[in-house]
């Protein structure tokens, strides 16, 4: 895979779950039965991104720091930036400047949950040579970023929460850019509601003609956990296909010795450590069926 650094953006101001998030950061509500903050993780881990920044106000940091840590116990590298106000999704690449470095970036917003199987974004992450996006069709196009794509598949337009949109593609929040990002992020001036765009630097590469656009298929299932009732949407979803499969989804402990970014004896070592809890009988049951 091309090689890729990934950003969880989790700062924000939580005010369509308040008064939830008055004394709480949203990523770190709980969906179902873990931090919000674990599936965006996971969705990068799975893709096979190892090195990641986590980006939040000063107050929170401290706490995500003491959930997470370095990343050591799953195999992965967290550090992290504070971003002072919430000023803007597309901010994250300028506080991110040196963490981007050369590389390829993905950004997942802290409040994005994607189930499903990823090749789409695999693919994305080995092909993208710009600016790649996503398209997803949902009921309520109007609360997200839209983009409109012509009969070939050629991206028309992209508008940020279109009061009457041209499409019912949604852009989940999910960006992949090449290093450039960083100096079009800096050309961009806040928009009416005082914030820097992502919409705005995905124009920049669509007019440079480097964006591109994959359509999700309805197998893969992207939710939005900032509302009450899409993080309720959200624990029910999870609650059912877990205790359906009897698998959680998201455990970051699983993802990381499946993929063999830690040894089972490692994985062993962190597991004995844990309260006792559901979450460790989990852990205790992979350990167990890798014997047998
Ligand atoms: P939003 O849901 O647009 O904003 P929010 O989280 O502040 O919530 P609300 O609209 O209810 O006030 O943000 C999308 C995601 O991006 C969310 O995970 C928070 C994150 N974010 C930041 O970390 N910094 C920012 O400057 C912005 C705008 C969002």
């Amino acid at each position: 895979m091309k090689k890729t650094k990934g950003i969880v953006l989790a700062g924000g101001n939580g005010t369509r779950l308040y008064p939830a998030t008055s004394g709480i950061n949203k990523h770190l509500l709980q969906v179902y039965d873990k931090p919000m903050i674990y599936y965006p993780i996971s969705t990068l881990m799975l893709s096979g991104i190892r090195d990641i920044l986590i980006i939040s106000s000063e107050y929170d940091l401290e706490k995500f720091s003491k959930i997470l840590g370095n990343g050591d116990q799953f195999g992965v590298t967290f550090s992290y930036t504070v971003q002072t106000e919430p000023k803007g999704i597309a901010e994250a690449f300028i506080i991110a400047e040196e963490f981007i470095g050369e590389d390829q970036v993905c950004l997942i917003l802290g409040d994005n949950l994607i189930y499903g199987k990823l090749n789409f974004l695999r693919d994305a992450l080995n092909s993208n040579n710009g600016g790649y996006i996503f398209a997803y069709e949902v009921n309520n196009p109007q609360d997200f970023g839209v983009v409109t794509l012509g009969k070939d598949g050629t991206i028309i337009d992209i508008t940020e929460k279109p009061i009457n949109p041209q499409s019912n593609y949604a852009i989940p929040g999910i960006y992949i850019f090449d290093s450039n990002v960083v100096k079009y992020a800096k050309t961009l001036t806040p928009s009416k509601r005082n914030e820097i765009e992502i919409t705005d630097l995905q124009k920049i590469y669509l007019s440079n003609g480097n964006l591109q656009c994959n359509i999700i298929g309805r197998g893969i299932a992207w939710l939005d956990t900032g509302t009450p009732a899409g993080l309720l949407d959200a624990g029910l979803f999870i609650h059912t296909i877990e205790n359906r499969q009897g698998r959680k989804i998201a455990c970051l402990e699983e993802i990381a010795v499946n993929n063999e970014y830690i040894s089972i004896d490692f994985f062993r070592e962190i597991t004995e450590k844990l309260p006792d809890c559901k979450y460790k009988n989990y852990l205790l049951s992979i350990i167990k069926s890798k014997f047998d």
